[in-house]
């Protein structure tokens, strides 16, 4: 088993130091219960990214390109091995395990692009060498490189932020896009993580991101064990917290952004970035490139996740919280216009409208 904890961060994801399983913490029984899950089936991997033990679009990716090495190494040594299999076919089989963990959540597009990452690295060993173990150790490879990027995407993306804000600053955060969302510092709570180890106070609210509790469960667990100042609020307080002038900018992260800058992100970010506009508080997304998806041309083409009616009516109360069989609509993510974002923060630099220039900027450098 590895390391688990590291530098006061949760290790959220990792792979076993025999490569046969991902390591992560169950996120969904955060705070309470801090539990530890080995996954090394398909099937496992799947419910993890599903049920969201594993969450927050970064770490998804992270978490599916590990999952994708333990595959490949499974088809050679392990429990799903499958013989002498032919060079064409180990690849196929990988190609169908990606398609199967793709297919767990649409929204994030990190998902996607870390399994086609870890994918394209074992091609040559395939095409040109015919050798499925060094394939093997291809995916490996580019999967320790996306999570080693992600803490490196995470730090430059933290300085970039802090630029945006001053010491005693106000700052409201939707869902949860810290380190258990990442790997380290997180996006939107990086700036915050950062610049307390730096001994800059900001004060934080943090909806708490109804239907699922992210903010309330997760954010406020992140901040507060920071020793962050951090003030929980239900999502319906949110425009009194920024009528009373408390809130000088909003962070949130993204699931996948539009070439026009059309942000997808946990349900109710939209609504608060109208509250922003209406009080004339600036509304920044924090996220990596790889979160940028520039073959959707805006908002309309980003595939919105919808889920369980349960988790409206029965998850997280004693008893069910709505007459039986009421019709319920439960999407996991909105898109934000991107009229109403003031600026996008990368790790390449801080993008401002006109997105389809300054995001073709990043993304190309
Ligand atoms: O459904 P979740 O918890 O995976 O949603 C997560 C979010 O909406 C985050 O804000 C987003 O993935 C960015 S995480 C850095």
């Amino acid at each position: 088993m590895c390391n688990t904890e590291w530098n006061g961060h949760f290790r959220n994801v990792s792979l076993r130091e025999d490569g046969m399983a991902v390591v992560i913490v169950d996120q969904s029984l955060l705070p309470g219960k801090t539990e530890y899950l080995e996954l090394e089936e398909p099937s496992q991997m799947y419910d993890a990214i599903l049920n969201l033990r594993v969450r927050g679009a970064p770490a998804i990716g992270i978490c599916a390109a590990y999952c994708m090495s333990v595959l490949a190494s499974r088809m050679l040594y392990g429990s799903i091995s499958s013989g002498s299999m032919t060079s064409d076919e180990y690849l196929e089989k990988l190609i169908e395990y990606g398609e199967y963990l793709k297919s767990s959540r649409p929204t994030a597009v990190n998902l996607s692009w870390a399994v086609d990452r870890v994918l394209d690295a074992a091609v040559p060993a395939i095409k040109e060498d015919r050798d499925n173990y060094e394939a093997a150790a291809a995916v490996r490879n580019e999967a320790i490189r996306i999570h080693e990027e992600d803490m490196e995407m995470c730090r430059a993306i933290s300085e970039y932020g802090l630029e945006l804000i001053k010491p005693g600053d106000g700052i409201l955060t939707h869902c949860n896009a810290g380190p258990l969302a990442t790997s380290k510092y997180g996006t939107a709570l990086g700036p915050i993580l950062l610049g307390r180890e730096r001994g800059i106070e900001f004060r934080v609210f943090a909806d708490e991101t109804r239907p699922l509790l992210q903010g309330a469960r997760l954010t406020a667990y992140e901040l507060y064990n920071a020793g962050v100042d951090v003030t929980l609020i239900c999502d319906n307080m949110a425009s009194m917290v920024m009528k009373n002038g408390w809130i000088q900018a909003c962070f949130v992260g993204c699931d996948r952004i539009a070439a026009n800058g059309d942000t997808a992100n946990k349900i109710g970010t939209s609504g608060v970035a109208v509250l922003a506009a209406h009080y004339g508080v600036p509304f920044y997304v924090l996220g990596p490139t790889s979160t940028i998806d520039m073959n959707c041309a805006s908002g309309d083409d980003i595939p919105i996740e919808q889920r369980r009616p349960e988790e409206i009516i029965e998850k997280f109360y004693a008893e069910p919280m709505a007459p039986e069989g009421v019709k319920c609509f439960n999407p996991a993510f909105d898109v934000t216009d991107h009229e109403l974002i003031s600026a996008i923060v990368t790790e390449k630099g801080i993008c401002r409208p006109p997105y389809e220039t300054s995001l073709r900027l990043v993304t190309e450098k």
